[in-house]
Formats: C-alpha cells, structure tokens, sequence
C-alpha cells in the first residue's frame, strides 16, 4: 500500500522496516477515540469555516459508517496499514473519495495520538474505578460478616494482639479507597486537549481548540503545542497509582495464600477459585490469588518500561513515544483480568472463624493488654512491661498461658494482681477495649464499614 507521506520518497519502505515502524496490531484497540476525535475536529473545521458544511456532514457520516462497521465486525483492521490514524484516514477517503482527504486539515498524527491515548486511558480508568468498587463491596460484604470474628494480628508475622477479621479486611479496603482517589487526581491531570497542538508549534489556521476540548470532555486545553505533543506524564502516573493497586492486590494475594495453608487454615477458597494437581490429588491450590502476586511483575515492569522510553527523548514528538501503548496496555488488560478474579474470590471465600479463635488463643497475644491491667492500677507502662515480660517466659517455662496461670503465681510478680486479670485478658475484653479511633473496637469497625459503604455509593 503507498503512504500517504510517499512523495518525498523515489523507494519504497523495506518490507522488514515497513512492520518494524507500524502500530496498528496494538493501537487499533483506540479505534473508537480516534474516530471520535476527529468526528470534532472535522466539526471545529466546518464552525471555523475551514471545510465547508457539506464536506463535514459527508467526512462525519463516512466516519460514523467506519465505526458502526468496525463495531459490528464489518470492516476488519488492515494490518498492512501504518497505524489506526492513517487506516481510519485512508478508509474514510476509500468511501468518501477526495473529500476525506479534507480531514487532516490543522492537525498532524502527533496530537491526534496524544488526543487518543489521553481519551482511551479517560475510558480505561473508569473501568477500572467501577472494577475496584466491585472488589471493595465483596470486602464490606466479609467485613460486615465478620465484625466480631477474632483473629490473631501479627507483626513480623509474629502473633502480636488479637484483632477482628472484619478490621483486617478493612485495611486493604482503606488502600482500594486511596487507589481510586489516586486514579481520580490522575485523570483530573491528564483530562486537557492537545488536538490542535498540530506537529509541534500550532498551525496556521483560525482553529477552535476550546471548541473542540469541551465537545471531547476535556476540562480545557494544553497551553503549550510542544508539551501538548511531547507530554506522557499522565502515562506514567497512571501506571505508577496502576502498579500501586497490583502492589495491594499482591500483598492481599499472599495473605489469602497463607491463610489457605494447612498451617493456617483460617479460610478455605471456593471450588471455583482454586486448582488442583496433575500428581497429588489432595491438593487444592491458591492459583488465581499466586497468579495476581506474579503478575504485579509486569506491571510494574510497565511503569519502568514507559520511564525509561521517555528518559532521554528531546522535544518534540519521536517515534520511540509509539513505544508507550504496549505497555501501557498490557498493565491495563492484566488489571482488569486480576480484579475480575480477585473480587468474587474473596466474595466467595469461606472464613474458618474457629480456627482463626484458636490460632489467638496461643502466642500471647493478650500480653500487652496485661501490662496494661497493671499500668490502669498505678504501675509506670515501662516496668508493666518487664512484669508481662518475666511473666510470658515462666508461663512458656511452665506449659502455661496467660489464661491458666493461677493467681497465686501472679501475685509472685506483682501484688496489683487480682481475680479480675482473667476478664481483662480474655480475646473478647482485649478486642472489645480498643476503643481508640481507628482500631479494631466495634465503634471503630462500624464506622469504616459506614466510610467504604459511603465511598463506593
Ligand atoms: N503511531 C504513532 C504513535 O503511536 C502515531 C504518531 C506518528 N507521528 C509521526 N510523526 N510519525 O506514536
């Protein structure tokens, strides 16, 4: 097929070359925004009196047939075309003839992109926002089951203090909240047009940018046609807060993964989430949840692809920014295929609440609400602290725990203690006494649950 740049040129492009240069296997997915783009640009031409009425309403049906036709699988892609911009252009020129031709008129491939890919990325984000409001109801959904289900916290991956499950699902709830502000404040950023920006240093023609912005949904345009071409700063933001969320989904992974162990067995993933073995036919594995950890590789190799493309480029456009769509692409699909299985995943996860208790009931996890009981009756919280401690190592000594240790021994350590350190020191008591803001006293809990519920109306 000649290039529609063919003029200058006595040969044609090496067939090795001519693959090498072209991006319409992966930019065709922005189809529907470039076409869209340019429905308001032939508009902004026709209202400026650039292109005449008629040549408008003909370039806009003859896209509007392009799309409804690639939309239904009428019209497949050319592969042997350079990129979506000039296959769109040149079948819009096949079914219109001379006039399509008009279309390009104030405008150059390096705005149409950067006009692209801010649209795409636009639409992609909010996909993406409703899918992660999806994953925060299936955790309100386990929260609110689980308010007063009594889990040992850890620390160090030590049990530390007990915690309610409820309270733990609520923190990776409090980071999905956080990853959907952060994409929101990306957008906002990015949302400005910079169709009209032209090759580098605007044009000559009396065109409407503003115009065009408003009728595209942009909240104004770029100030500057160079920045306008040479920016992908909203790339790489959107693919840092896009690692960030794989870097919670991740962390989330290895916790359900570790829970689903036989050492743990505090929950046990639904059939229709799990996998077995070729060999060992007792095995039921954590695949979708080690398949979310893994891929967040990806992404986050994604954000350090589109970095370094962008690192060492001089203004303006270069063709090594067509280098930023795959990556950008690839984090985007992996995404969404890991919030589409991680959601219904923790929905339907079974939580062995029993199990969870017992794991609380060892490890002295109740030992700093001890040092308080004896702080609460006068003792300075440094020497409380020396007390429990000297306490926990005759208790391990002994075989005991806190609960069994009889009162007489106690008394050995401190005469502060009395009858009432049992109560004190029951998993009930210790969760039920975190009253402070934001821990995991029912208060606290219910008020998150009441904060998500809220974010994600
Ligand atoms: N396919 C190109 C890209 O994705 C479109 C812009 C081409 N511009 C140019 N001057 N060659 O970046």
């Amino acid at each position: 097929m000649e290039k529609m740049w063919a003029g200058r040129f006595q040969k044609a492009l090496d067939k090795e070359a001519d693959d090498f240069n072209s991006s319409i296997h992966f930019d065709c997915k922005m189809y529907k925004q470039d076409i869209t783009g340019s429905m308001k640009h032939a508009a902004m031409l026709a209202m400026q009196g650039i292109i005449g009425d008629d040549d408008c309403d003909k370039i806009t049906d003859g896209l509007q047939s392009i799309l409804d036709d690639l939309n239904s699988g009428a019209l497949q892609f050319d592969m042997d075309a350079e990129d979506i911009h000039m296959f769109v252009e040149s079948e819009l020129t096949k079914r219109i003839g001379d006039v399509g031709k008009k279309l390009h008129t104030a405008r150059s491939r390096n705005d149409q992109v950067a006009v692209d890919i801010r649209l795409f990325l636009r639409d992609e984000t909010a996909e993406i926002i409703g899918l992660i409001r999806n994953l925060l109801a299936a955790i309100l959904e386990q929260a609110k089951a689980h308010k007063t289900s009594i889990m040992p916290g850890y620390t160090h991956l030590q049990r530390a203090q007990p915690i309610t499950f409820a309270h733990h699902l609520l923190a990776y709830a409090m980071m999905f909240t956080r990853d959907i502000t952060r994409l929101e404040d990306a957008v906002k950023r990015m949302n400005y047009s910079p169709l009209g920006s032209c090759a580098l240093s605007g044009t000559t023609y009396n065109t409407d940018r503003y115009f065009v912005a408003e009728q595209l949904g942009f909240d104004g345009i770029t100030l500057n046609s160079i920045d306008g071409v040479s920016d992908r700063d909203f790339c790489v933001e959107l693919m840092s807060a896009f690692a960030t969320i794989m870097m919670h989904l991740s962390r989330f992974s290895e916790e359900v993964i570790l829970w689903s162990s036989w050492e743990f067995k505090f929950v046990e993933l639904d059939d229709s989430y799990t996998t077995g073995s070729s060999i060992m036919p007792q095995k039921k594995n954590p695949d979708m949840a080690e398949l979310v950890r893994g891929k967040t590789g990806r992404v986050y190799g994604n954000l350090f692809t589109m970095l370094t493309v962008l690192k060492g480029i001089p203004l303006a456009y270069n063709k090594d920014m067509q280098e930023d769509k795959e990556c950008i692409f690839d984090s985007i699909d992996t995404l969404k295929q890991c919030l589409k299985v991680f959601a219904p995943m923790i929905s339907t996860m079974n939580v062995l609440t029993d199990n969870m208790y017992s794991a609380a009931q060892k490890g002295f996890i109740n030992a700093t609400d001890l040092a308080d009981y004896l702080t609460k009756k006068g003792m300075p919280f440094r020497s409380a602290y020396k007390n429990v401690g000297q306490i926990v190592a005759y208790c391990i000594d002994k075989g005991l725990v806190l609960e069994t240790m009889p009162l007489a021994d106690y008394k050995k350590y401190s005469e502060l203690f009395e009858d009432d350190l049992y109560e004190e020191i029951s998993l009930e008591t210790c969760v039920k006494k975190r009253i402070s803001a934001g821990g995991t006293g029912l208060d606290s809990v219910e008020k998150q649950i009441e904060y998500v519920s809220e974010f994600i109306k």
